[in-house]
């Protein structure tokens, strides 16, 4: 495994052997020979893990899907109530939205593209499951999220909506890894105005407070500028409301 990992990987290197780089770099025991404690909370057929990884960290594996095989069939922002240990890396790669692959039958049961929801309720998925992982995380633990975008209403969403979720809900952004496609998703392809999309991203966060109880000042500004921000434009629009009234 190279001791440095480049900010964009591309498809020529299998998805699993892409996941492995970024779980090796990130592992935040690995220079201790401490085998990471993981939690894979979305885990679907594990096609990003390669064998090798599966026999070294023996991940904690769930899904709703009760035909896929895993360890707990929750949902993911619920873990913690079945939970009461601590993982060293969580892994979360969401269902997708806006998605319906027809040349990809192969991926369905993978994907489960057919039950994909809208981004509001991808939106509201994230949140909640910032602050269940916030009850998992150990000391030091990082959490790895694996999102692509979407054009979705003429707007481009995803990777943005999933980074200010785990912000607003105790996490920052400490890493971000490309991971290139050289076919660009096909449903996306048709969309001739925009740009297709031709990569995916590996997310990776960790909570605003740090192992050792420093607080991380950066970071917890961060997410009371957001906050204050958030509050000044609900009273806008709450202040714009009583005008109309
Ligand atoms: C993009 S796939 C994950 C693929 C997986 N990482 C792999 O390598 O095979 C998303 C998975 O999340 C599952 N899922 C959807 N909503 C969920 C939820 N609320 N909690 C847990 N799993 C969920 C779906 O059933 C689907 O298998």
């Amino acid at each position: 495994m190279p001791r440095y990992l480049l900010s964009v990987i591309d498809d020529r290197c299998p998805v699993d052997e892409a996941f492995s780089r970024v779980l090796h770099y990130f592992d935040p025991n690995k220079k201790k020979n401490i085998v990471s404690s993981v939690l894979d909370s979305t885990c679907s057929i594990m096609k990003m893990w390669t064998e090798e990884d599966r026999g070294k960290y023996r991940p904690t594996t769930n899904d709703t899907r009760s035909e896929i095989e895993a360890d707990f069939h929750v949902c993911c922002s619920k873990l913690d109530r079945v939970l009461d240990k601590r993982f060293d890396i969580i892994i979360y790669d969401p269902p997708y939205v806006n998605l319906k692959r027809k040349d990809a039958q192969d991926a369905e049961f993978c994907y489960n593209y057919e039950a994909s929801g809208t981004i509001e309720e991808l939106v509201s998925l994230t949140e909640r499951t910032a602050i269940c992982f916030r009850n998992l995380i150990s000391k030091n633990g990082i959490v790895i999220a694996k999102i692509c975008d979407f054009h979705i209403r003429g707007r481009l969403r995803g990777s943005y909506d999933i980074q200010k979720a785990f912000e607003e809900n105790g996490w920052f952004l400490h890493d971000k890894v490309i991971y290139r496609f050289y076919k660009p998703i096909p449903n996306l392809v048709s969309y001739s105005l925009k740009v297709p999309i031709a990569h995916t991203y590996f997310l990776i966060f960790k909570e605003v407070t740090t192992a050792n109880g420093n607080y991380d000042q950066n970071a917890a500004l961060n997410i009371e500028r957001q906050a204050l921000s958030i509050l000044s434009r609900r009273r806008a629009y709450e202040n714009q409301k009583m005008r109309q009234v």
